[in-house]
């Protein structure tokens, strides 16, 4: 009877688990973007238009499995925020988080919409083109600081001119930076 109940508790909670993870990843694709990651060999590219500097703080809004975020840590010496909506993917960066054991890294689950990014000196995203809109836009005017770096790969904001647009080759994604 016991062992049955034991049973019962741990698939309903399962089941919830996995019904959480369903609708966190539904609203992840209507909300932001749906989780395709940045190509590593665009790392470099992106990090260098970011110009991090020991000790400031960057920001990936939508961090997916947590690689730049853990890449900016590791690389730059700075604190980095990874934002995350999608259940699922934010447990897989709390476990790269505790295997790379690194103390300036902070993986929040939360919508990027709700944080406010006044501290940020570098905002990283992969949004859709339809999101990078007026409401985004003026969400980064009002909220990020004189200076800060706005990175957005593969998408321009709505109407704001990139300061760079990095495209080496025919077969690159372009990498757009703004400044504030
Ligand atoms: C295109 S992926 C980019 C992942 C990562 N930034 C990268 O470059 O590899 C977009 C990510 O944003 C997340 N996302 C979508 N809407 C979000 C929201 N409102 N708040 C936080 N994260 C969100 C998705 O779950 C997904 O992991």
């Amino acid at each position: 009877m016991i062992i049955s109940i034991v049973l019962y508790s741990l698939s309903m909670a399962f089941l919830l688990f996995i019904i959480v993870c369903g609708f966190s990843l539904i609203f992840s694709v209507l909300s932001f973007a749906p989780w395709v990651p940045s190509r590593g060999r665009d790392l470099e590219r992106i990090f260098k238009l970011a110009d991090l500097r020991p000790g400031q703080t960057f920001y990936d809004l939508g961090c997916g499995d947590g690689k730049v975020v853990i890449y900016a840590a590791n690389n730059y010496k700075v604190k980095a925020i990874g934002l995350e909506i999608s259940l699922p993917l934010y447990l897989v960066c709390k476990l790269r988080q505790a295997l790379n054991k690194q103390s300036n890294i902070e993986f929040k689950f939360k919508n990027l919409y709700k944080e406010n990014l006044s501290s940020a000196d570098a905002v990283y995203f992969f949004g859709m083109p339809h999101v990078l809109n007026e409401k985004f836009c003026s969400k980064l005017k009002r909220e990020l600081k004189p200076g800060a770096k706005v990175v957005s790969y593969s998408f321009k904001l709505h109407d704001w001119q990139p300061k760079i647009t990095d495209k080496p080759s025919e077969k690159d994604l372009p990498i757009y930076l703004y400044e504030m």
